[in-house]
C-alpha cells in the first residue's frame, strides 16, 4: 500500500475515547505505507506530503466487521423459504428432514474448489456491501475430516474481506442420535483439536445451545475440550428457547452469545459481567417470525451489541449488513449509534479483535475504511435495499 490520505470527509472514527461514534465533522484519515492508519484529524491539519483522495464531504467509516456467517454452504433451500411463507414453521420443517441437515448432501458432494468458488461470491458480495472482515463458520458437514476441510477452504481464503474462521457444533445429525455422548466426544477429542493444530486455524468454537441441537452438558464438555486447545468460545444461544445458556457462555468468558430472542435477567446479568457481546440477528429472527431480542434490557445492563447478518441457506440468506442495520433500528429499536457500533468496533470485540483496534479508524488500525454516497450515518440504515457505498479501500 502507498501512503495516502482522505481528505475533506466526514469521518467516523468509532474511536471508544470519543463520545458517540466519534465523528470528526471536516476530517481526514491518513494511511502509511504498512497498511495501518498513522493518523486521523481535522482536514486543516491533514499531513501535506501524501497523494490524497478528495471525499467531497462524504461520510468516511471503519470497514464493516461481519461477526457471525455461515457463507461456506453447497446448494440452496429456496423451496424452504417458500414453505415458510405459506406458513411453515423453521423447526417444522428441520423435523421432516430440512433445515440444517438439508445443507449438509450438497455440501459434502461438492469440491473443495466449488466450496472455494461459492465462498468467494459471498464474500465478494459481502465486500461490495462494505463489509472488510468477516467471520465464517464451518458446520455444514458434521464429520471431522469434513468440518476440517471446511475450515481449511475458510481459512485460506486470499485478499478481502479478511476472513476469521470459527468451529460450530452446529447440530447432531439424525445417524448419530442414537449416540450422542460420542458424537460430542468425536468434536472434543477430534474435531477440536484437529482444526487448533492447522496452520489457518479457528479463533473460537461455536456450539449450538438449543433443545434440538446441543444440551448445556454436552455444550459445556465441547467449550472445555476448546479452552483446553486455546481457543476462545460463543454460543447460538435463546433461539427459539431459553436453556440457560448465556449463564454457561459467561461462565467461560465467551466473546459472544448470539441470536438471545429468548434469555431471562439473570442471563443478561450474567452476560454483562462477563463482557460476552450480544450479536444481533435480525435478518434470522425476521425470517423465522421470532420474537425480537431484549434490546431495552440488554441496554439497561450494559451488554455491549453487535449485529451481523447470520449469512446462511437456511435462516438468512443475506450478505448485506446495511440492510441488518435498516432491521436492527426498525424492527428490535437499536439506536442508529449502536447499529453502526454493532458492526463496526463492538463487533470487532465478538471476534476477539478488538485488541488489534477493527472496526476503528484510529492511529494502529488496520486502513479498512469505507467510503459512502451520503454524509448522514442515519442514511445508511434508512435508505434500505440499494447499496450507498461508493468505495471500500482495504490495507
Ligand atoms: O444461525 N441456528 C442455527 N443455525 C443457523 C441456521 C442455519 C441453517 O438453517 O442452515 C442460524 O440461524
Ligand atoms: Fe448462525
Amino acid at each position: 500500500m502507498t501512503e495516502l490520505v482522505i481528505h475533506n470527509a466526514r469521518v467516523m472514527t468509532c474511536d471508544p475515547a470519543k463520545p458517540g461514534l466519534g465523528i470528526i465533522d471536516r476530517g481526514a484519515v491518513a494511511v502509511a505505507v504498512d497498511g495501518t492508519i498513522d493518523w486521523v484529524g481535522a482536514d486543516d491539519d491533514r499531513p501535506r506530503d501524501r497523494r490524497e483522495i478528495d471525499a467531497h464531504g462524504a461520510l468516511v467509516t471503519p470497514g464493516l466487521v461481519d461477526c457471525h456467517t455461515h457463507a461456506i454452504f453447497a446448494g440452496d433451500r429456496a423451496h424452504e423459504f417458500a414453505l415458510r411463507a405459506a406458513g411453515t414453521s423453521y423447526v417444522d420443517i428441520q423435523h421432516a428432514g430440512g433445515g440444517i441437515m438439508a445443507s449438509l448432501g450438497p455440501t459434502r458432494a461438492a469440491t473443495s474448489d466449488e466450496l472455494r468458488e461459492l465462498l468467494q461470491g459471498r464474500l465478494a458480495g459481502a465486500l461490495q456491501s462494505g463489509t472488510t472482515t468477516i467471520e465464517v463458520k464451518s458446520g455444514y458437514d458434521l464429520t471431522a475430516d469434513g468440518e476440517l476441510r471446511l475450515l481449511r477452504t475458510i481459512g485460506g481464503m486470499p485478499g478481502r474481506p479478511r476472513v476469521v474462521s470459527t468451529l460450530l457444533a452446529h447440530l447432531i445429525p439424525p445417524d448419530r442420535a442414537h449416540d450422542r455422548d460420542a458424537f460430542v466426544r468425536e468434536i472434543c477429542e477430534q474435531w477440536i483439536p484437529r482444526a487448533a493444530n492447522e496452520s489457518h486455524r479457528p479463533t473460537s468454537v461455536d456450539v449450538w445451545c438449543e433443545h434440538n441441537a446441543f444440551r448445556l452438558a454436552e455444550a459445556r464438555q465441547i467449550f472445555d475440550a476448546a479452552k483446553r486447545h486455546g481457543l476462545a468460545v460463543r454460543g447460538h444461544i435463546g433461539q427459539l428457547s431459553d436453556l440457560g445458556a448465556a449463564e454457561l457462555l459467561a461462565e467461560y468468558g465467551a466473546w459472544s452469545a448470539d441470536h438471545v430472542e429468548y434469555i431471562s435477567d439473570l442471563g443478561i446479568a450474567a452476560l454483562a459481567r462477563a463482557g460476552t457481546v450480544a450479536v444481533m440477528l435480525p435478518g434470522a429472527c425476521v425470517q423465522l417470525r421470532l420474537p425480537p431480542p431484549p434490546v431495552a434490557r440488554l441496554r439497561a445492563a450494559g451488554v455491549p451489541m453487535a449485529v451481523a447478518t447470520d449469512l446462511n441457506p437456511g435462516s438468512s440468506y443475506c450478505e448485506s449488513l446495511p440492510i441488518q442495520m435498516w432491521l436492527a433500528t426498525t424492527h428490535f429499536q437499536m439506536t442508529i449509534e449502536e447499529a453502526w457500533l454493532g458492526v463496526t468496533r463492538v463487533a470487532a470485540r465478538a471476534l476477539g479483535l478488538g485488541a488489534a483496534k477493527v472496526g476503528t479508524l484510529v492511529p494502529g488500525a488496520p486502513a479498512d475504511l469505507v467510503m459512502w454516497r451520503t454524509d448522514d450515518p442515519v442514511d445508511v440504515a434508512y435508505h434500505y435495499g440499494t447499496s450507498l457505498v461508493d468505495r471500500v479501500l482495504t490495507s
